[in-house]
């Protein structure tokens, strides 16, 4: 693995700071929480985390609507104890990559009260503010949340434009002064000593100057509806396309692509920091060397309902043939804005197997990949009963919008809400087999429902007293990968490429001198596999089963129903 930067050999664990540990006792998480359980994280094997945002912010998006770019959210702590939870993480062994939201800030941050107080102030033009026309919005664009990308601000008699929520207005990044002030946050924070950065939301950076209205009939709201109701692929390729039709002037705009470079450049001024792009869009690693060090293999699990190993090959073949050369993959399969992983694949009856199965793959395919805090111990989508106990806007949004106008009744929109809503995934941690799992006390409310699935044996405390449990799986194969080094440097070769029940394929690393075969039995069926390869042996690594030898035949090669393998070929 030499010639391989720290970001390329590292697994990366998200941590949503809100939900993951509570160490004062109210209810929400904090770095005195993140703290206490950095061991846990060691001993569960990660090298990096990403934070989701610790900043100061009203909480409109979740901490996604920044008030303050240097400085800690008082609930989640102090400059200081920021401090310990960075330095403590890196005595560790383990980095820390932090969230930076740069298309908007909260209507709260300063610079928008400043911008917002009167037309010609020295912040006016830092947001985007436009006149309407004919009586209305300066054009027919809608947020990507949904409804009207405009809002009209009496105050000054003119509309701001917000890709979000209207809470969130969009920084003009025409402006140099935004530039300079957000590179100078980035550098506060480099300073300090992070590790690198999560880019929040980079394509929506830029909207065309000049306004166009966008030609689709539909709102974004129908779109969405319909979507959800329609399982015809032909119909969902259609809406897809009408979707980005209708954000084609708002999103990808020229000047981006420019603007990540020159955000290199300032990470480059300090040594070894990395920039990952929540983004899919393969044009962002630049030349391969000069704009963002790694985007979203998003794809894998957007565009699939199922992870089957038809689907792996394909994805596999079409996002590594684009890859420029130097470029290095990145894979997930679940964040805090989608369905928790063991609810989005599992089937009901085999949960754990086939968790156990997404994470083997998250850990074998080439790339670095990102895990989500929860999943290790199985957590689930929860189902919120009520809207009053929504957090998420977007769901009380889609809630209110799905009955004004789609006509939703009370439970279909609810149904409906919880879907598109993203408290699903955000829940509390659960720590123990306690009242509110040992997040927070028993006797306070924790900001949103625990999910009462704890008991269930879904805590850590639990699942580390099992030695066959999905956490002890997890510890297993995290120190497995990190001793082998064609898991992470080996070239990418699919085998049996028609298989519909298992995923074979090798990793080869020249380098290492190392070739290890990795065979993920999907299915329920027993397989016997005969893979026809110039090695006589294979020396089993690893497996999710107990298998009779530590040596098998690769000419017949016996896998149990959903068993994950791993050996080296000699
Ligand atoms: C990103 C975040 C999401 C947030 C949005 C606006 O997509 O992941 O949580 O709501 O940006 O900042």
């Amino acid at each position: 693995m030499t010639g391989l930067k720290w970001w390329q050999k590292a697994v990366f664990y998200q941590i949503y700071p809100r939900s993951f540990a509570d160490g004062n006792g109210d209810g929400i998480g904090d770095f005195q929480g993140i703290i206490s359980k950095l061991d846990y994280l060691q001993d569960l094997g990660i090298d990096a985390i990403w934070l989701s945002p610790h900043y100061p912010s009203p909480q409109f998006d979740c901490g996604y609507d920044i008030a303050d770019y240097t400085a800690v959210n008082p609930e989640y702590g102090t400059l200081e104890e920021f401090k310990h939870f960075l330095n403590g993480a890196h005595q560790r062994g383990i980095r820390i990559i932090l969230d930076l939201v740069l298309n908007h800030t909260s209507d709260q941050h300063p610079w928008f009260a400043e911008s917002r107080s009167r037309r010609f102030n020295p912040k006016r033009n830092w947001y985007i503010w436009r006149d309407g026309r004919d009586s209305g919005p300066p054009n027919n664009w809608e947020s990507g949340f949904g409804g009207p990308a405009w809002e009209f601000d009496s105050t000054t008699g003119q509309y701001y434009y917000h890709y979000f929520f209207k809470e969130q207005p969009d920084l003009n990044w025409r402006n140099p002064e935004v530039k300079q002030a957000m590179f100078d946050a980035a550098r506060f924070w480099l300073e300090l000593g992070v590790d690198g950065f999560r880019l929040d939301a980079i394509g929506t950076i830029f909207e065309d100057p000049t306004l166009p209205n966008h030609t689709v009939n539909l709102t974004q709201a129908e779109l969405r509806g319909v979507l959800q109701t329609t399982s015809n692929a032909d119909k969902r390729k259609h809406l897809r396309e009408q979707r980005a039709a209708m954000f084609r002037y708002q999103l990808n705009q020229p000047g981006i692509h420019q603007l990540m470079q020159e955000l290199r450049a300032v990470v480059d001024e300090y040594p070894d920091r990395v920039l990952v792009g929540e983004t899919d869009d393969i044009a962002y690693y630049g030349d391969g060397d000069n704009e963002l060090h790694l985007v979203f293999n998003f794809p894998l699990m957007l565009q699939t309902g199922r992870l089957t190993p038809a689907w792996v090959r394909a994805n596999q073949q079409e996002r590594l043939a684009l890859l420029p050369v130097g470029a290095w993959p990145c894979n997930t399969l679940g964040n805090h804005d989608q369905p928790r992983m063991s609810t989005r694949f599992g089937d009901g009856r085999n949960d754990d197997a086939l968790a156990r199965i997404s994470l083997v793959l998250m850990l074998t395919l080439w790339g670095t990949p990102f895990l989500y805090n929860g999943e290790e111990i199985g957590m689930t989508d929860i189902y919120l009963g009520e809207t009053g106990q929504f957090r998420d806007m977007l769901g009380v949004w889609y809630y209110n919008t799905a009955i004004a106008q789609l006509g939703a009744t009370l439970e279909e929109a609810l149904a409906h809400a919880n879907r598109i809503g993203r408290d699903k995934c955000r829940t509390p941690m659960q720590w123990t087999n306690a009242p509110n799992a040992g997040f927070c006390p028993p006797d306070v409310d924790p900001w949103l429902p625990v999910n009462p699935n704890y008991t269930h044996g879904i805590n850590v405390t639990d699942r580390l007293k099992d030695p066959d449990s999905l956490l002890t799986f997890y510890q297993r194969i995290l120190r497995l990968r990190r001793q082998t080094p064609a898991l992470i440097a080996g070239e990418y070769t699919p085998l049996h490429q028609d298989s519909k029940d298992y995923l074979a394929f090798l990793r080869h690393s020249q380098v290492d001198d190392q070739i290890c075969l990795v065979v993920l039995n999907m299915s329920e069926q027993t397989h016997r596999l005969s893979l026809d390869l110039p090695y006589s042996s294979a020396h089993v690594l690893f497996s999710s089963h107990n298998r009779d030898s530590d040596t098998d035949n690769v000419d017949m090669l016996s896998m149990a129903p959903f068993e994950t393998y791993i050996a080296e070929l000699r």
